[in-house]
């Protein structure tokens, strides 16, 4: 995931920069930059391949300008190295960092050719560079070279953009990728996530889609979508951060439950157009890829597994393609048949499994039509050994059991199955009502945290038990499997998963006064079935914990305990159930005083078979 910090001052910014870059860094990177003025038309810029450390070592003496722009990459258009590395540059004045994709710089490359320009890297945002040098020779000030292009640019972009000719201000706009401007005393920042710039602001504004704002070291004007200077008020962050701190929160787990709603935003970022998705989020090949999928093989581990199960009902009924899931360790000793036009999926929060490596490894000889990774860590072996990958940005997951890293593939796999849907008919309704369903998710899972007291309660009374049932159906079935073993694993309770309509062909049996089961009920094509599932376990004198939608009309009495979750739509529900299962784990965990963070005989990668 690429990251942007610009910095305007009477001091020296290239340290300011780096720290900046650094504070990104967790988010995925492949390369990193940085172009300071250091004089009036004297642009300076050096790029590395590799970590933010290459970058700093390769500044050698102090690197003097009080005005320069800053950027970590994670590669879409052109492979991960020095000349694709931002800032780009135009005529050795203009230079530009850039988020997101811009969909039209093929045609933009073309017609900037034509006229001369050089292009030095593959990328899609030196075209952005190259208009505004176009721009600015018939306008007066960079502001107005920005204005005079943005029509012309399709997709997504967070974008901050320098003239050295014009070194008293930096220019930046607003579309699909977020920025904040940071504002200080005489001196002012801007950067794609606040947390870039606490070392040096607490105050903060957030550009809104379509902003465009100049920014110099004592003033701040912004205008908005239509053209009209708005006032935007600052706000002040209290946010402490740190990767390896888990401040306010008691556990890691805690605070990586809590990390959900800005993760899944993180993850939707420059992804998502008003109606469609931005497939090459996925890389510069996969449009081209995507048309020719018939069949998706997914293999995981864990919880990576069960994310991959969702998937499962998602491409089938969504993008009407076939699918198939299995577990790493399986899949890796099979001598598996590959249908023509087959598409290997692994997935894995680290990157690193040993199982879903060597699954990888494997297949890559038995004639898929290409790889595709859904990963939080963008260095990993699994990234840099697929064709395609897709960075989830969940950010530093620290408790063994995964929480974030699970959402945003989540999220990841929609994104996918619309993308795949794109090219194989997909109705255009269903499509926009999907991306706006993903939009609104943040939101939803803001909301279904502050049911955390509620659920805290609830713990109570699985805290003694030995066993628990969870059922679910459709896509939810897996989300119950996802909760299962998230209690085994941090509290120690044995748990198992149930797709509801398999119960009495056994589980019945087990259920007793002393069997928790926790029934998964947001309000689908399926819940009719699944009152009729929870009426069997009624009978039978179970006492139920129900997660439901208001609107399914499940009432609490003395053998069912109901917990109502925010509305939300079907489709996202596997993402936004989650969360309270997550939580009930949690509580009960506390209660039992176990080790929530480092579960007793359980690693957070396993890197050995
Ligand atoms: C370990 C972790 C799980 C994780 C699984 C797969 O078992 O404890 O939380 O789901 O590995 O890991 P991956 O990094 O491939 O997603």
């Amino acid at each position: 995931m690429c990251g942007i910090v610009g910095a305007i001052a009477q001091r020296d910014v290239a340290q300011i920069l780096i720290e900046g870059l650094r504070r990104l860094e967790y988010r995925g990177y492949d390369s990193a930059g940085l172009a300071v003025v250091s004089e009036p038309g004297r642009l300076n810029r050096i790029r590395r391949l590799g970590k933010v450390q290459s970058l700093s070592d390769a500044i050698l003496a102090p690197l003097p300008g009080g005005l320069g722009i800053a950027h970590t990459r994670w590669a879409t258009h052109g492979e991960p190295s020095e000349r694709n590395a931002h800032p780009h540059e135009s005529s050795g004045n203009i230079a530009v960092v850039h988020n997101g994709i811009i969909e039209n710089y093929a045609e933009l490359k073309e017609e900037l050719a034509a006229e001369g320009y050089q292009f030095t890297s593959d990328t899609d945002t030196e075209v952005i560079a190259h208009l505004v040098h176009r721009e600015r020779q018939s306008q007066d000030n960079l502001l107005n070279a920005v204005r005079a292009i943005i029509p012309r640019l399709r997709g997504a972009y967070g974008t901050v953009i320098i003239d050295a000719e014009q070194p008293e201000t930096m220019v930046v706009a607003r579309s699909g990728s977020p920025l904040v401007i940071g504002v200080g005393i005489g001196e002012n920042f801007v950067a794609s996530d606040s947390l870039a710039l606490l070392p040096v602001t607490r105050q903060f504004i957030y550009l809104e889609e379509g902003d465009i704002a100049q920014i110099s070291r004592s003033d701040i004007y912004i205008e908005d979508a239509s053209g009209n200077q708005v006032d935007r008020p600052a706000q002040e962050s209290t946010a402490s951060y740190d990767a390896g701190n888990k401040g306010e929160y008691r556990h890691f787990m805690l605070k990586e439950i809590y990390d959900q709603p800005q993760a899944v935003r993180n993850a939707l970022e420059s992804r998502l157009a008003d109606d469609h998705v931005l497939e090459q989020a996925f890389g510069t090949q996969a449009s081209e890829i995507f048309a020719e999928v018939k069949h998706v093989q997914i293999v995981a581990c864990g919880t990576s597994y069960h994310s991959a199960m969702v998937a499962r009902y998602w491409l089938e009924s969504l993008a009407g393609i076939s699918c198939s899931v299995e577990i790493a360790s399986e899949y890796r000793y099979r001598k598996p048949v590959v249908l023509p036009g087959s598409l290997l999926v692994t997935i894995s929060q680290s990157g690193e499994t040993a199982d879903t490596l060597a699954a990888l490894r494997m297949a890559r000889h038995l004639g898929y039509l290409a790889t595709l990774a859904i990963c939080n860590v963008g260095a990993s072996s699994l990234v840099r050994e697929s064709d395609l990958a897709f960075m989830t940005r969940a950010g530093v997951e620290i408790g063994v059991a995964s929480t974030k890293a699970f959402t945003t593939q989540l999220v990841g796999l929609a994104i996918l199955v619309l993308s795949l849907g794109q090219h194989n008919n997909i109705n255009p309704l269903l499509l926009a009502e999907m991306v706006g369903a993903l939009k609104t998710l943040p939101d939803e899972l803001e909301q279904t945290l502050t049911l955390a007291a509620d659920i805290e309660k609830l713990a109570e009374e699985f805290a003694d038990k030995h066993h628990t049932l969870f059922l679910g159906r459709g896509d939810q079935y897996p989300i119950a499997m996802e909760g299962a073993l998230k209690l085994k694993e941090i509290s120690y309770i044995h748990a198992e998963a149930y797709a509801a309509g398999e119960l009495k062909h056994g589980p019945l049996a087990l259920i007793d006064d002393d069997m928790p089961i926790v029934v998964i009920a947001p309000n689908n094509e399926l819940l009719e079935k699944l009152k009729s599932n929870v009426e069997e376990v009624r009978a039978r004198g179970g006492i139920l914990y129900v997660f439901a939608d208001k609107d399914a009309q499940f009432e609490s009495d003395e053998s069912m305990r109901v917990i109502n979750l925010p509305h939300t739509h079907p489709w996202m529900a596997p993402v936004v159930y989650t969360l309270p299962l997550q939580l009930l784990s949690y509580y009960v965990a506390i209660i039992k005083g176990t080790d929530v963070d480092q579960p007793r005989n359980l690693a957070k990668s396993v890197t050995v078979e």
